[in-house]
Protein backbone atom coordinates (compact mmCIF):
# COMPACT_ATOMS: atom_id res chain seq x y z
CA UNK A 1 0.00 0.00 0.00
CA UNK A 2 1.34 3.34 -0.93
CA UNK A 3 2.37 6.23 2.06
CA UNK A 4 0.68 9.26 1.08
CA UNK A 5 1.46 12.86 3.14
CA UNK A 6 -0.44 15.50 3.00
CA UNK A 7 0.84 18.69 2.10
CA UNK A 8 -0.95 21.69 1.62
CA UNK A 9 -4.27 20.35 0.04
CA UNK A 10 -2.79 17.73 -1.56
CA UNK A 11 -2.30 13.78 -0.71
CA UNK A 12 1.32 12.67 -2.24
CA UNK A 13 3.27 9.77 -1.90
CA UNK A 14 5.38 9.86 1.51
CA UNK A 15 8.96 9.59 -0.52
CA UNK A 16 7.78 12.83 -2.72
CA UNK A 17 6.31 15.38 0.02
CA UNK A 18 7.71 18.61 -0.28
CA UNK A 19 7.57 22.14 1.07
CA UNK A 20 9.57 25.23 -0.41
CA UNK A 21 13.09 25.97 1.38
CA UNK A 22 11.99 29.24 2.24
CA UNK A 23 9.26 27.87 4.79
CA UNK A 24 9.41 29.83 8.18
CA UNK A 25 9.17 26.33 9.61
CA UNK A 26 12.70 25.42 7.96
CA UNK A 27 14.17 28.60 8.30
CA UNK A 28 13.29 29.46 11.80
CA UNK A 29 11.37 27.03 13.59
CA UNK A 30 8.06 29.26 13.48
CA UNK A 31 5.41 26.67 13.40
CA UNK A 32 3.67 24.18 15.58
CA UNK A 33 2.55 20.38 15.70
CA UNK A 34 0.45 18.02 17.30
CA UNK A 35 1.03 14.09 17.49
CA UNK A 36 -1.92 11.89 18.06
CA UNK A 37 -2.41 8.33 18.68
CA UNK A 38 -4.92 6.04 16.44
CA UNK A 39 -5.98 3.39 18.07
CA UNK A 40 -7.79 0.28 16.48
CA UNK A 41 -8.59 3.07 13.58
CA UNK A 42 -9.47 6.28 15.88
CA UNK A 43 -8.20 9.01 16.95
CA UNK A 44 -7.80 9.13 20.33
CA UNK A 45 -8.66 12.27 22.28
CA UNK A 46 -8.79 14.28 18.79
CA UNK A 47 -11.02 17.49 20.59
CA UNK A 48 -8.30 17.96 23.12
CA UNK A 49 -5.42 17.50 20.63
CA UNK A 50 -7.28 20.13 18.36
CA UNK A 51 -7.83 22.45 21.14
CA UNK A 52 -4.49 22.69 22.49
CA UNK A 53 -3.21 23.33 18.62
CA UNK A 54 -5.57 26.14 18.19
CA UNK A 55 -3.69 27.48 21.73
CA UNK A 56 -0.47 27.08 20.25
CA UNK A 57 -1.49 28.68 17.22
CA UNK A 58 -3.29 31.47 18.50
CA UNK A 59 -0.23 32.13 20.97
CA UNK A 60 2.05 32.72 17.66
CA UNK A 61 -0.86 34.30 15.93
CA UNK A 62 -0.84 31.74 13.29
CA UNK A 63 -3.75 31.32 11.27
CA UNK A 64 -5.51 28.18 11.53
CA UNK A 65 -4.86 26.43 8.06
CA UNK A 66 -8.39 25.29 7.54
CA UNK A 67 -11.17 25.27 9.29
CA UNK A 68 -11.22 22.82 11.88
CA UNK A 69 -14.03 20.31 10.85
CA UNK A 70 -12.16 20.32 7.23
CA UNK A 71 -9.28 19.52 8.94
CA UNK A 72 -11.21 16.34 11.07
CA UNK A 73 -11.58 15.25 7.22
CA UNK A 74 -8.04 15.81 6.18
CA UNK A 75 -6.52 13.28 9.28
CA UNK A 76 -9.18 10.69 8.56
CA UNK A 77 -8.90 10.61 5.07
CA UNK A 78 -4.96 10.23 5.39
CA UNK A 79 -5.80 7.76 8.38
CA UNK A 80 -7.97 5.58 6.08
CA UNK A 81 -5.61 6.40 2.61
CA UNK A 82 -2.37 4.69 4.83
CA UNK A 83 -4.41 2.12 6.35
CA UNK A 84 -3.09 2.92 9.49
CA UNK A 85 -5.16 0.96 12.54
CA UNK A 86 -2.26 1.68 15.53
CA UNK A 87 0.08 4.57 15.17
CA UNK A 88 0.11 8.21 14.95
CA UNK A 89 -0.58 11.28 12.88
CA UNK A 90 1.45 13.70 13.14
CA UNK A 91 0.69 17.44 11.94
CA UNK A 92 2.75 20.63 11.54
CA UNK A 93 1.72 24.07 10.73
CA UNK A 94 3.98 26.69 10.19
CA UNK A 95 3.77 30.67 9.54
CA UNK A 96 4.39 29.63 5.96
CA UNK A 97 6.59 30.63 2.87
CA UNK A 98 8.15 34.13 2.62
CA UNK A 99 11.60 35.13 1.83
CA UNK A 100 14.05 35.26 4.63
CA UNK A 101 12.78 37.98 7.19
CA UNK A 102 12.24 37.72 10.98
CA UNK A 103 9.01 39.74 11.33
CA UNK A 104 5.80 38.13 10.31
CA UNK A 105 5.48 38.54 6.71
CA UNK A 106 2.63 40.93 5.42
CA UNK A 107 0.95 37.80 3.63
CA UNK A 108 1.99 34.20 4.32
CA UNK A 109 -0.69 31.17 3.85
CA UNK A 110 0.32 28.65 6.89
CA UNK A 111 2.02 25.38 5.37
CA UNK A 112 -0.14 22.29 6.85
CA UNK A 113 1.37 19.07 6.44
CA UNK A 114 0.38 15.72 7.89
CA UNK A 115 2.38 11.87 8.31
CA UNK A 116 1.36 8.99 9.70
CA UNK A 117 3.21 6.28 11.30
CA UNK A 118 2.54 2.64 12.35
CA UNK A 119 3.03 1.57 15.71
CA UNK A 120 1.98 -1.63 17.52
CA UNK A 121 -0.92 -1.28 19.93
CA UNK A 122 0.62 -1.29 23.32
CA UNK A 123 4.03 -2.89 23.19
CA UNK A 124 4.58 -5.08 26.47
CA UNK A 125 7.76 -3.20 26.87
CA UNK A 126 5.69 -0.20 27.76
CA UNK A 127 5.10 -2.22 31.02
CA UNK A 128 8.71 -3.08 31.60
CA UNK A 129 10.08 -0.29 33.26
CA UNK A 130 12.56 2.85 31.84
CA UNK A 131 15.47 4.65 33.12
CA UNK A 132 15.47 8.39 32.91
CA UNK A 133 17.95 10.77 33.76
CA UNK A 134 18.05 14.17 34.41
CA UNK A 135 19.44 17.63 32.24
CA UNK A 136 18.90 21.17 33.23
CA UNK A 137 16.23 22.49 31.48
CA UNK A 138 17.26 25.03 28.89
CA UNK A 139 14.33 25.93 26.54
CA UNK A 140 12.49 28.89 26.59
CA UNK A 141 9.87 30.14 28.94
CA UNK A 142 6.98 28.83 26.73
CA UNK A 143 7.06 25.64 26.96
CA UNK A 144 3.31 25.71 27.21
CA UNK A 145 3.11 26.21 23.54
CA UNK A 146 3.66 22.93 21.23
CA UNK A 147 6.27 24.62 19.51
CA UNK A 148 8.05 22.50 16.76
CA UNK A 149 11.62 23.98 17.77
CA UNK A 150 12.75 21.65 19.74
CA UNK A 151 16.95 21.69 20.01
CA UNK A 152 16.71 21.74 23.81
CA UNK A 153 14.50 18.60 23.75
CA UNK A 154 16.04 16.44 21.39
CA UNK A 155 19.45 17.37 22.96
CA UNK A 156 18.40 15.68 26.39
CA UNK A 157 16.56 12.74 23.92
CA UNK A 158 19.80 12.22 22.71
CA UNK A 159 22.05 12.21 25.69
CA UNK A 160 19.16 10.02 27.50
CA UNK A 161 19.77 7.54 24.58
CA UNK A 162 23.24 7.33 25.02
CA UNK A 163 23.26 6.74 28.64
CA UNK A 164 20.72 3.64 28.15
CA UNK A 165 18.25 5.63 29.14
CA UNK A 166 14.64 5.97 27.32
CA UNK A 167 14.03 9.58 28.35
CA UNK A 168 15.33 12.74 30.21
CA UNK A 169 13.65 14.41 32.97
CA UNK A 170 14.45 18.31 32.53
CA UNK A 171 15.45 20.34 35.59
CA UNK A 172 14.37 24.11 36.60
CA UNK A 173 17.11 25.98 38.27
CA UNK A 174 15.52 25.35 41.40
CA UNK A 175 16.36 21.85 40.72
CA UNK A 176 12.53 20.76 40.16
CA UNK A 177 11.87 18.66 38.08
CA UNK A 178 9.69 20.59 34.84
CA UNK A 179 8.41 17.82 32.36
CA UNK A 180 10.41 15.11 30.18
CA UNK A 181 12.03 16.11 26.47
CA UNK A 182 8.76 14.72 24.89
CA UNK A 183 6.46 13.57 28.00
CA UNK A 184 5.25 14.20 31.51
CA UNK A 185 6.50 13.51 34.64
CA UNK A 186 4.60 11.70 37.67
CA UNK A 187 5.94 10.58 41.55
CA UNK A 188 4.26 8.83 44.11
CA UNK A 189 5.70 10.15 47.65
CA UNK A 190 6.18 8.02 50.47
CA UNK A 191 2.85 9.73 51.67
CA UNK A 192 1.59 7.97 48.57
CA UNK A 193 0.40 10.59 47.25
CA UNK A 194 0.26 11.29 43.04
CA UNK A 195 2.36 14.24 42.06
CA UNK A 196 2.42 15.53 38.59
CA UNK A 197 4.07 19.57 37.62
CA UNK A 198 0.89 22.34 37.60
CA UNK A 199 0.01 23.76 33.97
CA UNK A 200 2.36 27.10 33.32
CA UNK A 201 4.25 28.09 30.80
CA UNK A 202 7.40 25.73 32.18
CA UNK A 203 5.77 22.80 30.90
CA UNK A 204 3.29 21.13 27.94
CA UNK A 205 -0.11 20.55 28.74
CA UNK A 206 0.54 17.06 28.04
CA UNK A 207 -3.31 15.37 26.67
CA UNK A 208 -2.54 11.85 28.25
CA UNK A 209 -1.62 13.60 31.60
CA UNK A 210 -5.16 15.56 30.88
CA UNK A 211 -6.99 12.20 30.11
CA UNK A 212 -4.74 10.07 33.41
CA UNK A 213 -5.56 13.08 36.04
CA UNK A 214 -9.41 12.73 34.81
CA UNK A 215 -8.94 8.59 35.38
CA UNK A 216 -7.72 9.81 38.76
CA UNK A 217 -10.39 11.68 40.10
CA UNK A 218 -12.54 9.08 39.08
CA UNK A 219 -10.89 6.55 41.21
CA UNK A 220 -10.56 8.96 44.14
CA UNK A 221 -6.72 8.53 43.67
CA UNK A 222 -5.36 11.41 46.36
CA UNK A 223 -2.88 13.43 43.67
CA UNK A 224 -1.11 16.93 43.76
CA UNK A 225 -0.05 18.90 41.25
CA UNK A 226 3.13 20.52 42.15
CA UNK A 227 7.11 20.93 41.48
CA UNK A 228 8.88 18.09 43.31
CA UNK A 229 12.42 17.96 42.84
CA UNK A 230 14.94 15.88 41.56
CA UNK A 231 15.78 14.97 45.23
CA UNK A 232 12.10 14.23 46.35
CA UNK A 233 12.14 12.41 42.88
CA UNK A 234 14.74 10.14 43.66
CA UNK A 235 13.23 9.37 46.83
CA UNK A 236 9.57 8.81 45.72
CA UNK A 237 7.91 5.02 45.98
CA UNK A 238 7.41 4.71 42.29
CA UNK A 239 7.53 7.04 39.03
CA UNK A 240 6.38 6.95 35.87
CA UNK A 241 6.10 9.06 32.48
CA UNK A 242 3.02 9.95 30.16
CA UNK A 243 2.81 11.31 26.74
CA UNK A 244 0.59 10.41 23.82
CA UNK A 245 3.29 7.81 22.16
CA UNK A 246 4.18 6.10 25.37
CA UNK A 247 1.20 5.98 26.82
CA UNK A 248 1.46 5.53 30.98
CA UNK A 249 5.11 4.21 30.99
CA UNK A 250 7.59 3.07 34.77
CA UNK A 251 9.89 4.57 35.53
CA UNK A 252 11.96 2.29 37.40
CA UNK A 253 15.79 4.42 37.45
CA UNK A 254 16.40 8.28 37.59
CA UNK A 255 20.07 8.88 37.10
CA UNK A 256 20.84 4.71 37.90
CA UNK A 257 19.29 5.17 41.30
CA UNK A 258 16.04 2.17 41.65
CA UNK A 259 12.91 3.94 42.32
CA UNK A 260 11.27 1.73 44.81
CA UNK A 261 12.20 -1.61 44.52
CA UNK A 262 13.22 -0.74 41.32
CA UNK A 263 9.97 -2.74 39.75
CA UNK A 264 7.13 -0.88 38.36
CA UNK A 265 5.12 0.58 40.81
CA UNK A 266 1.57 -1.13 41.69
CA UNK A 267 -0.41 2.93 41.09
CA UNK A 268 1.57 3.09 38.24
CA UNK A 269 0.15 -0.39 37.03
CA UNK A 270 -3.53 0.26 38.00
CA UNK A 271 -3.10 4.00 36.27
CA UNK A 272 -1.42 2.01 33.35
CA UNK A 273 -3.99 -0.78 33.15
CA UNK A 274 -7.33 1.80 33.48
CA UNK A 275 -5.64 4.08 30.81
CA UNK A 276 -5.73 1.06 28.49
CA UNK A 277 -9.16 -0.08 29.31
CA UNK A 278 -10.15 3.34 28.51
CA UNK A 279 -8.23 3.02 25.21
CA UNK A 280 -10.02 0.00 23.96
CA UNK A 281 -13.67 1.36 25.16
CA UNK A 282 -13.75 5.33 25.07
CA UNK A 283 -15.80 7.07 27.39
CA UNK A 284 -18.92 7.95 24.73
N1 LIG B 1 5.42 14.80 22.76
N2 LIG B 1 5.91 17.27 27.13
C1 LIG B 1 6.54 17.49 25.96
C2 LIG B 1 7.69 18.43 25.94
C3 LIG B 1 6.10 16.84 24.80
O1 LIG B 1 6.72 17.05 23.62
C4 LIG B 1 5.01 15.94 24.88
C5 LIG B 1 4.48 15.24 23.67
C6 LIG B 1 4.40 15.73 26.13
C7 LIG B 1 3.22 14.82 26.30
O2 LIG B 1 2.07 15.34 25.67
P1 LIG B 1 0.92 14.41 25.09
O3 LIG B 1 0.43 13.60 26.23
O4 LIG B 1 -0.09 15.37 24.58
O5 LIG B 1 1.53 13.55 24.02
C8 LIG B 1 4.87 16.43 27.23
C9 LIG B 1 4.99 14.27 21.49
C10 LIG B 1 4.32 12.96 21.59
C11 LIG B 1 6.17 14.28 20.54
O6 LIG B 1 6.83 15.29 20.49
O7 LIG B 1 6.39 13.30 19.83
Amino acid sequence: MPRYAYVNGRYVPHAQAQVHIEDRGYQFADGVYEVMLIHDGRLVDEEPHLDRLGYSLKELRIPWPMARPALRLVLRELIVRNGVAYGTVYLQVTRGVASRDHKFPAQATPSLVATTKRQKPTPAALAAGVAVITRPDIRWRRCDIKSVSLLPNILGKQAAAEAGAFEAWLVDDDGRVTEGSSTNAWIVTRAGRLVTRNLSTAILSGITRLSLLELVQSQGVAFEERPFSVTEAKEATEAFLTSTTSLVMPVTRIDGQAIGDGKPGALTMKLRDGYLRQLAAPPS
